[in-house]
């Protein structure tokens, strides 16, 4: 492996694109994911950080119509309940956005937290236990980089009942989801997150940076 200090401007530019390109999905085709591709995608979580090197990653691929079924289901009842959140023109709103692709997503993960690993001995999570569902959240970021530069998609879902989710796939009992994730190729790109496109949010203006 080449170690190096600083990467070229042009690769730096072009990782600038990847992140500025990087979207959360929610329309997929139809095409299949090759599975060569997903697995070199999927090589990228081990590269993550993780707090006292835990690796606290746990994935479920959800491939049988009936776990899909089953979730697909807990979505809907729980998109209906937060729905039932809002009012007026918000609650019109609501109800217009596309919050999951799990209908046609080709590839669909869970994505845990083992919250009892053995593994990094507790260093760094003993006062912040949460940091190892951190560590997750980083190495699911990089999964997300590495199938956008595949051209793939990946959308998050996080609507769910994860109690009864985790029992429908029967996930083990230290395992804490992170989320549901619906992966495949997009029916089309943007630069512009969709629930901007959509109007319910827009992004700052500024980064929240302060100094003390
Ligand atoms: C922790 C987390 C949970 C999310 N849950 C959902 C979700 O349930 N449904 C959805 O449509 N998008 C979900 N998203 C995607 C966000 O809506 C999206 O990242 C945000 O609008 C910015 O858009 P972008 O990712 O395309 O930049 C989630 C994102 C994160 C980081």
């Amino acid at each position: 492996m080449e170690l190096r200090d600083a990467f070229p401007e042009e690769f730096r530019s072009q990782l600038d694109l990847l992140m500025r390109l990087r979207r959360d999905v929610r329309r997929f085709r139809s095409d299949p994911v090759d599975e060569a591709v997903l697995m070199r995608c999927l090589s990228a979580i081990p590269l993550a950080p993780s707090v006292g090197l835990s690796e606290p990653w746990r994935i479920l691929r959800v491939e049988s119509a009936e776990a899909r079924a089953t979730a697909l289901a807990n979505f809907e009842k729980a998109n209906a309940e937060a729905l039932q959140g809002y009012s007026g023109e918000r609650a019109e709103r609501y109800a217009g956005l596309k919050l999951s692709g799990m209908r046609d997503a080709p590839v669909q993960l869970a994505f845990y937290c083992d919250d009892e690993t053995a593994q990094g001995h507790g260093l760094g999570a003993a006062t912040m236990p949460e940091m190892r569902r951190y560590s997750v959240v980083t190495a699911i970021t990089l999964f997300w980089l590495a199938l956008r530069a595949e051209g793939l998609g990946l959308g998050w879902v996080s609507v769910l009942d994860p109690e009864k989710l985790n029992r429908d796939l029967a996930a083990p009992e230290s395992w804490k989801l992170i989320g549901y994730f619906c992966i495949g190729y997009p029916e089309r790109l943007s630069d512009t997150p969709e629930l901007q496109e959509s109007g319910w949010e827009s992004r700052m203006a500024d980064l929240p940076l302060e100094t003390r």
